[in-house]
């Protein structure tokens, strides 16, 4: 058998850069992957760095001659981590057909035919880990992107059956408030939603690294079909005391 290599897209961003650090932590090596080219070979550079194993390539998600392209590159892949994802908020009365379709197209069609590429090229059992948020339980201006992160829910069920009998286990991790990029860019007030919070603070990314890094682990192989609130809380309760 071959090195198990760790997949990762969406690696240029704040969660997935966490991972692509800790599964090569971890003893990975990482084949990390982005659209934004600048910011996934500052990825590889930061594992290369840090003494890990790494390989990296742009790649669009939404495209699956390149999904294809990246995944026949990889000579014993063993696990994938789904972290691309696109995020904006809308209120509700002014969300058209156009955002759902944008949101599906990235943030769970392309999770999923990426994921059935990846399971057919592992060949030694495997992991697939996919982000979805805790926004799929709901939220306020998210109607698009709670309804593609709640589908990832029940896609990352189904395929957990479908894969079991090649011990491929499929998870996902429901994030809520993590500092990156794609929160600051919503310019809320960063303290006010931490006291929010029951844990009184906002996630890391390595808090999300970590719970990949659980999944990721060949010891790992009796959790499938899973998801993980990572959320400081908040899916069991708000500050209001009642
Ligand atoms: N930050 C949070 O608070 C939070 C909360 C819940 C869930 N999430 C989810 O976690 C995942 C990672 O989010 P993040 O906070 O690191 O966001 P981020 O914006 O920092 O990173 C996302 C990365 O995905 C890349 N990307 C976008 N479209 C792509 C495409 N078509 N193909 C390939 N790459 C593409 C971007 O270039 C970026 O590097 C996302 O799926 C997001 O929805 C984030």
């Amino acid at each position: 058998m071959g090195m198990k290599w760790a997949l990762i897209t969406g690696a240029g961003g704040g969660i997935g850069r966490a991972v692509a650090l800790r599964l090569s932590q971890d003893g990975f090596p990482v084949y990390v992957t982005d659209i934004n080219e600048a910011h996934v070979r500052e990825t590889a550079r930061l594992v290369k760095q840090s003494g890990g194993d790494v390989r990296s390539s742009v790649l669009d998600v939404s495209d699956e001659d390149e999904q294809q392209n990246v995944i026949d590159q990889i000579d014993g892949l063993y696990a994938v981590v789904n972290s691309a994802g696109i995020y904006w908020t809308k209120p509700y009365d002014t969300i058209a057909a156009d955002d759902f379709n944008r949101q599906f197209a990235t943030n769970v069609t392309a999770m999923f035919t990426l994921s059935q590429k990846a399971a057919r090229a592992m060949h030694d059992g495997g992991r697939i880990i996919s982000l979805s948020s805790r926004a799929a339980l709901g939220g306020r201006n998210n109607t698009h992107y709670s309804a593609a992160k709640a589908a990832i829910l029940g896609m990352t069920k189904s395929m957990a059956l479908e894969l079991a009998h090649l011990q491929i286990t499929v998870n996902a991790i429901a994030p809520g408030v993590i500092l990156t990029d794609m929160l600051r860019k919503r310019g809320d007030d960063l303290d006010s939603l931490a006291a929010e919070l029951p844990l009184k603070k906002l996630g890391e990314p390595d808090d999300i690294a970590h719970a990949v890094s659980y999944l990721a682990d060949p010891r790992a192989g009796f959790v499938t079909g899973q998801v993980l609130l990572v959320d400081g809380g908040r899916s069991i309760g708000g500050s209001n005391p009642f």
